[in-house]
């Protein structure tokens, strides 16, 4: 059984949870897309954990995790990761018999494109992109123009220090144009020796490993980082990261094809949230002071506080669309506990028209007026209740009324950030 998990909205539905969930039934968990501009929270216990560039099913003993060809990974930030794993009591080795695996394809994360992704943004001003500045466009953009390094080059000394020095070169002068710090090659040459040395035994060729897995039945867990409307491709460019969130981007990511693969879960807020700029059409007030004031809703990767609206169906609907999405993981329920009238957005009001589709034009998007339907509110705490038929028959009613709206079936409902805290239908 092979299962791609997708975030359906924009980022940050809880996939982190679900995926330690799920980690459960599965052998093997794989990042196909995105960088350390995730932030994947799991909480074990009182323990937190914020996963950025590393599989969350690393925190289960026994499970194999796997950085796919698809990911673009910062050596030094990963290197990072895996000493603050072991700070927490996690032994991440690699090895045969170790718990992660690096792909030698992907592509290498370096500091001229964290800079550069910082100098873009404070040159488009009021219309940046508000992005992690982890170096994510910038390093995609090398790749697709085909003037990137991987991981396989890192590992290499001579041919690293060839290549490096004449990317520097390159970057060096661009980031002078644009009016920003130029980076020392000594400095880099150093932190990424060491940082390749230590990854060295982690690197593989994950896609023969994967494939060879799924015929051996091994069950794979497609760990989708980001949002569907973040995607690309079909999210609300420019306002985008610079992968393929969606389902098709576990393939091309992972090198499984679709043919391998058997469902794609799809991950949602009982609200939705956003962090970063660009349309939300559901974006609410009201909803926002609530959640910030339960102290909740802040970035796990950036700290920013993230804007919050009310369940906006259409998108959602259109993101089972676009990912086939069979099932729905509805998380942060709780978040709802206390609000006596509940929104959903079941279409969007443009130009005197009703759409019920996703307008493909970001400023069109921008434009919409969200068209509510008002469900009353449960006003009952719902953190401790363990099955689905106990959840208060108001919050049951909300729940089947997005999923319908949404075009999926509801898997599991989430009632707080705990394992515990989690209902399977
Ligand atoms: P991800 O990027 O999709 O993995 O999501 P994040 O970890 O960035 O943000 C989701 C936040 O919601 C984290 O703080 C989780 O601990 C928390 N969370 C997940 N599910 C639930 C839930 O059902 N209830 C509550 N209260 N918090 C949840
Ligand atoms: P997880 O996996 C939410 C957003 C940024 C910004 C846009 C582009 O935790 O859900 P980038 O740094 O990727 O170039 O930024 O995408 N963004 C996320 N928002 N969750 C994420 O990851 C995100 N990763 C990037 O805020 O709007
Ligand atoms: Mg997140």
């Amino acid at each position: 059984m092979n299962t791609i998990l997708v975030g359906a909205q924009w980022g940050d539905e809880g996939k982190g949870k679900i995926i330690d969930v799920l980690t459960e039934d599965a052998d093997i968990v794989v990042r196909t897309q995105g960088g350390n501009n995730a932030g994947h929270t799991v909480f074990l216990g009182p323990k937190k954990y914020i996963l950025h560039l590393i599989p969350s099913g690393i925190l289960r003993p026994g499970k194999q995790c796997v950085i796919g060809n698809g990911v673009v990974l910062d050596p030094v930030g990963l290197v990072g990761e895996i000493d603050g794993l072991l700070k927490l009591g996690i032994r991440v080795r690699g090895g045969k018999r170790g718990n992660l695996v690096v792909s030698e394809t992907a592509h290498v994360v370096f500091p001229w494109h964290r800079e550069l992704d910082g100098l873009r943004e404070q040159r488009k001003g009021s219309k940046k992109i508000g992005t992690t500045k982890r170096g994510i466009g910038p390093t995609y953009g090398d790749k697709t123009a085909r003037v990137g390094l991987r991981v396989v080059d890192l590992i290499h000394p001579e041919r690293f220090e060839v290549m490096l020095r004449e990317r520097l070169k390159e970057n060096n002068a661009v980031i002078r144009a644009l009016g920003g710090k130029v980076i020392s090659y000594k400095k880099i040459r150093e932190e990424y020796s060491q940082a390749a040395d230590r990854l060295r035994p982690f690197v593989a060729n994950t896609v023969v490993m994967l494939n060879e897995a799924t015929q051996a039945g091994r069950r794979i867990l497609f760990e989708g980082a980001q949002g569907t409307f973040l995607d690309i491709d079909h999210g609300t460019y420019p306002f985008v990261t610079s992968s393929n969130t969606t389902s098709g981007g576990a393939c091309t990511g992972s090198g499984v094809p679709p043919n391998r693969m058997d469902r794609v879960v799809g991950v949602m807020k009982a609200y939705t949230t956003r962090v970063g700029e660009g349309p939300l059409p559901t974006e609410n007030a009201e909803i926002s002071d609530l959640l910030h004031g339960m102290g909740r809703e802040f970035g796990s990767t950036t700290g920013r506080a993230r804007r919050c609206g009310w369940f906006d169906a259409v998108a959602t609907r259109h993101a089972t669309m676009v990912n086939g999405i069979d099932e729905l993981a509805i998380t942060n329920i709780d978040g709802l506990d206390t609000v006596k009238e509940i929104k959903v957005c079941t279409g969007y009001r443009l130009n005197k028209r009703i759409l019920q589709h996703v307008p493909a034009d970001c400023e069109a998007l921008a434009r919409c007026q969200p068209v509510y339907t008002t469900f009353p509110g449960w006003l009952e705490a719902t953190h401790e209740i363990k099955r689905f038929r106990d959840l208060p028959e108001r919050c049951r009613r909300y729940l089947d009324e997005i999923c319908r709206l949404t075009g999926a079936k509801l898997r599991i409902a989430s009632v707080g950030p705990a394992r515990e805290q989690t209902m399977f239908l």
